[in-house]
């Protein structure tokens, strides 16, 4: 391997528990390629989605991630080594991507990965120059779970959509979606961040949840889509009935329980989120879904178009969301407080000089 080392450093799981010490910032081998449809690549940037959080702190069971993992899914970077049956991609393009699981054992908060470019087909994008390495690791997971809820959950024209929970690392994408898909785009977030959900991801009009009967003068039956990612009762309750009868889903990236998996999934838990999900299934008034598998393998030809010219797509990760990846802890408490304003990411290796 040329230039590339032996070693890297890497987030590693040292234990489940809170940020400050679960993670061990460890040295570990460089993954080696072990097939020829293979490419190595140096990580620049890794995003964080609150399943990593979820996984991190044993609230998840714990048979899904073992200890001395390495999480994370989404990534950017450049690739440094190609297998000599790799096609379509060579040595220093820039690219990025997600895995299909979170969890490891070979995740994104480390120096290098690898990715195999024929059974991992699709997962893995050049990255255009007019995209930021941050803002392409910003992506993956969070711009899937947007494309099923806003495209694919209802393909026929919308006219207008609610994102509940607009401020965060999906939100925007969400409303981004909704925008370019030509709805009337309303978010829900507190005041502090109304600026935001207008003027920066460009929703119509926001409404402010920290206000006394926010909702109160939203029209029933008048959105084609409402997109929850906060979960829970409250919001379920009260945005069903705004969503249009016959036409219209109300989708949750998240599900019956407020911020599920922030604590303990227990077995009661799970049997009582199930039986909400079919109940609700069933019988709401509406149509009712939770973003379940996400398509991975559509980063390159459903994300991907998004970021050509003329689309005005774009990650928003403010200066104070980027971390070293040594201080992986402290972006993953910025995750755990739920107050993160677009994606929060990992700075793994300075960008390339080209
Ligand atoms: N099913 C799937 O495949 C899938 C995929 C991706 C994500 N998810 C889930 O979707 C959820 C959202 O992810 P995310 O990355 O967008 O989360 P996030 O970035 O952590 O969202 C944080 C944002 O939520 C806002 N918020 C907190 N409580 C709120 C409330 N009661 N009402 C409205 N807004 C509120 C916060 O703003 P304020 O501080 O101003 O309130 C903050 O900006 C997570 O639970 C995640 O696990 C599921």
């Amino acid at each position: 391997m040329t230039n590339v080392p032996t070693t890297m450093n890497a987030l590693v799981l040292d234990s489940y528990g809170p940020p400050e010490t679960a993670f061990k910032y460890s040295t570990v081998p460089v993954p080696r390629l072990s097939k020829p449809t293979e490419v190595l690549i140096q990580v620049v940037a890794a995003s964080i989605n609150p399943i990593e959080a979820k996984m991190r702190s044993g609230n998840i069971p714990s048979f899904f991630v073992k200890k001395k993992a390495i999480l994370g899914a989404d990534y950017s970077g450049v690739v440094v080594e190609a297998g000599a049956k790799v096609v379509d991609f060579k040595v220093n393009d820039a690219v990025f991507g997600t895995f299909r699981h979170p969890f490891g054992p070979q995740g994104t908060y480390a120096e290098y990965v690898v990715v195999d470019t024929v059974k991992d087909e699709g997962l893995i994008a050049k990255k255009p120059d007019t995209t930021s390495f941050v803002d392409a690791a910003s992506l993956g997971i969070a711009a899937l779970t947007s494309m099923v809820a806003i495209v694919d959950s209802h393909p026929d024209p919308i006219k207008k959509v609610l994102v509940i929970g607009a401020s965060g690392g999906v939100g925007m994408f969400g409303i981004q979606m909704a925008k370019e898909r030509g709805a009337y785009t309303v978010g829900i977030c507190s005041g502090r961040n109304k600026d935001l959900v207008l003027n920066t991801y460009g929703a119509d009009r926001v409404v402010d949840y920290t206000q006394p009967n926010a909702l109160a003068g939203e029209e029933p039956n008048s959105y084609d889509i409402v997109f929850d990612l906060i979960g829970g009762d409250d919001y379920y309750n009260s945005c069903m009935p705004l969503v249009k009868e016959k036409t219209g889903i109300f989708i949750s990236a998240v599900g019956p329980a407020e911020h599920f998996g922030s604590k303990n999934v227990g077995v009661m838990t799970v049997v009582s989120v199930g039986a909400t999900y079919v109940y609700r299934k069933l019988f709401a008034s509406r149509r009712y879904a939770i973003v379940g598998a996400l398509p991975h393998n559509k980063i390159k030809t459903g994300i991907g178009p998004w970021l050509q010219p003329g689309k005005k797509f774009k990650a928003y990760v403010p200066e104070e969301n980027i971390y070293d990846l040594k201080d992986g802890a402290k972006a993953h408490a910025k995750i755990d407080s739920h107050r993160a304003v677009g994606k929060v990411v990992l700075r793994v290796s300075p960008d390339p000089i080209k």
